[in-house]
C-alpha cells in the first residue's frame, strides 16, 4: 500500500472507532460523491458496489442517502470491515448497506448495475479490467483518479469520459488525475 493509502486508513480507522471528525470526512468526500452519482446517473433502481471502501465507507454511505441504491462495500482488509459494519449499524444504514470482506478481483459483481472504484485499491488496474471483464452489459464503473496505464480503455467504449469537480465538463487526458472516470460496458 501507498503511503497516502496507509495515513488515509489510519485516520478513518480513528474517525470510525471515536466517531470524532466524521462530519470533516463527510465533507470531505460529499461534493465528490454527488458528482460521481450525477455522472453514473445512479438513482435507487440501481445495485451499487463500492470497491475499497476503508473504514469510514463514506461513497458508499453517500451513495445510499443520496440515491436510495442498494450498496454492497468492499474491503479485503478485515479491521476495515469490522469497522465500517459497526458504523453503519450505528448509522442505522444496515438495510441499505451491506459490508463484505473481499478482493475486488475475487468477486462475482454481474447482480451489479454500478461499480465504484476506490482511489487507493490495489493493483487498480488490475481490479478495473477483472471488472470490465466480468460485469453485464450496461454496467456503469466509475474508476477514482485513473493513472495513463488504463488508457486501453478509453477508446470507443466509454460513453463519455470524465467529470470532476467542474460538473458537466469533458476533460482532456492530462487533466484526469484528480478526477474520475465513467467506464459503460
Ligand atoms: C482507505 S479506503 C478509502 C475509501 C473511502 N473511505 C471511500 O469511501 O471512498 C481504501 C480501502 O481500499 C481497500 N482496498 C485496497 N485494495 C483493495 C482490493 N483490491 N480489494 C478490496 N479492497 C481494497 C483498502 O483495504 C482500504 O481500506
Amino acid at each position: 500500500m501507498n503511503v497516502i493509502g496507509y495515513i488515509t486508513k489510519k485516520i478513518e480507522g480513528f474517525v470510525s472507532r471515536n466517531c470524532i471528525g466524521m462530519c470533516w470526512v463527510e465533507k470531505y468526500y460529499a461534493q465528490l460523491v454527488k458528482n460521481e452519482i450525477s455522472l453514473g446517473d445512479i438513482t435507487a433502481e440501481d445495485r451499487v458496489m463500492c470497491i475499497g471502501g476503508g473504514p469510514v465507507p463514506c461513497t458508499a454511505i453517500g451513495i445510499a442517502r443520496e440515491t436510495g441504491a442498494k450498496v454492497a462495500v468492499v474491503d479485503n482488509d478485515p479491521m476495515a470491515v469490522k469497522l465500517a459494519s459497526e458504523l453503519i449499524k450505528r448509522l442505522n444504514l444496515k438495510d441499505r448497506i451491506e459490508v463484505i470482506e473481499a478482493n475486488g478481483q475475487n468477486l462475482m459483481p454481474n447482480e451489479f448495475t454500478v461499480i465504484h472504484i476506490a482511489k487507493q485499491v490495489c493493483p487498480r488496474e488490475e481490479v478495473l479490467k477483472y471488472m470490465w471483464n466480468n460485469v453485464s452489459e450496461g454496467t456503469r464503473i466509475l474508476v477514482r483518479n485513473p493513472q495513463k496505464g488504463l488508457k486501453f480503455l478509453y477508446e470507443n467504449r466509454c460513453s463519455r469520459k470524465i467529470k470532476n469537480e467542474k460538473a458537466d465538463e469533458f476533460l482532456t487526458e492530462e487533466e484526469m488525475i484528480n478526477g474520475t472516470l465513467l467506464f459503460v460496458r
